[in-house]
């Protein structure tokens, strides 16, 4: 069939079905055309349905943005109403000076404490030196304190016998169980011979002492043992008893004989010719003595009568 057949038929197609059209094939061809005849309407009407759609969202869109037109303008009217003079801008850069007025004020003592911190945190630091340095001063005076604690309790028990020479014995002696004695302790002095000492002694009108008693000698050696330093307690102190007239022959000052001495053990031993005693800081006073050259330096012992009381 031509293709010419076709588009005449288009035209009056319903006619061609309603005139009962016998031949099939062009019935066929007549409802193809009618089939895509009713395709192109359809599609005609989504197309136009779409396109009011898309009107549609135009129109609102169309709408939105004149709203916002509207407000943008609004608002733009409202900043030019409110726009800043030069009057309002010096206005507020006052009032901002005005604002920071106190800001600055604050800053500056701040600055200020800044510093006195500094002063103060260096005074600090000093009085801390200043407390460590005195921590060990303060150790230092204490070992001192104790010391002379020591001392003071030493001169205090010794105050009654001082007290009782007072008047009675020369200065720097001790009246001791009534009698008169010089212990030569110091160092300074220097140390004599058996013969120099007892000239020492003599000078105050006294002699090297004789200890011709148990009493004596512990009193005496007692006080030697509570006066010396424990470092000096190798150095012997004389008295007056020698045997230097005859080898042996213990005897006093007064030319009376020893009856009983208070040796060490092995002395006399008379070494090197030793005729001079000596005694010593010994706490066991039985065996205190050494006999010495006579010669030999070391400390002595005066003894005197006291002068009568008044
Ligand atoms: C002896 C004494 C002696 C002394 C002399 C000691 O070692 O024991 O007997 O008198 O020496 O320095
Ligand atoms: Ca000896």
């Amino acid at each position: 069939m031509e293709r010419a057949g076709h588009q005449g038929c288009g035209s009056d197609c319903d006619t061609l079905v309603s005139q009962e059209v016998s031949d099939d094939e062009d019935l066929k061809t007549c409802n193809q055309f009618n089939q895509s005849k009713l395709q192109v309407f359809l599609f005609r009407v989504s197309s136009w349905r779409r396109g009011r759609r898309a009107a549609l969202i135009l129109v609102v869109l169309a709408g939105v943005l004149l709203i916002a037109d509207i407000s943008l303008g609004v608002r733009y009217n409202n900043l030019k109403d409110a726009h800043l003079t030069l009057e309002h801008a010096e206005r507020i850069g006052k009032a901002m000076d005005e604002l920071q007025k106190p800001q600055k004020s604050a800053v500056k003592p701040t600055m200020g404490s800044h510093k006195q911190l500094d002063i103060d945190m260096q005074d600090q630091q000093e009085t801390i030196w200043e407390l460590e340095h005195q921590t060990k001063s303060s150790k230092a005076y204490r070992v001192q304190i104790e010391e002379m604690t020591k001392n003071n309790e030493y001169l205090k028990s010794h105050l009654p016998m001082t007290a009782g020479g007072c008047g009675r014995c020369p200065s720097g002696w001790i009246l001791m169980n009534s009698a008169c004695y010089f212990f030569h302790f110091s160092d300074a002095a220097g140390l004599k011979s058996w013969n120099k000492a007892r000239k020492f002694c003599q000078m105050y009108g006294g002699d090297l002492v004789v200890i011709d008693s148990k009493d004596k000698q512990k009193a005496i050696v007692n006080h030697l043992v509570h006066y010396v330093e424990p470092s000096k307690v190798h150095i012997g102190f004389w008295f007056g008893l020698s045997d230097s007239h005859i080898e042996g022959t213990w005897k006093w000052l007064d030319g009376t004989s020893l009856v009983e001495g208070f040796w060490m053990d092995g002395e006399p031993n008379d070494t090197n010719n030793e005729d001079c005693a000596s005694v010593y800081a010994k706490k066991n006073f039985f065996k205190a003595w050494n006999d010495l050259t006579c010669e030999h330096e070391q400390k002595w012992i005066c003894e005197k009568a006291p002068t009568s009381e008044s």
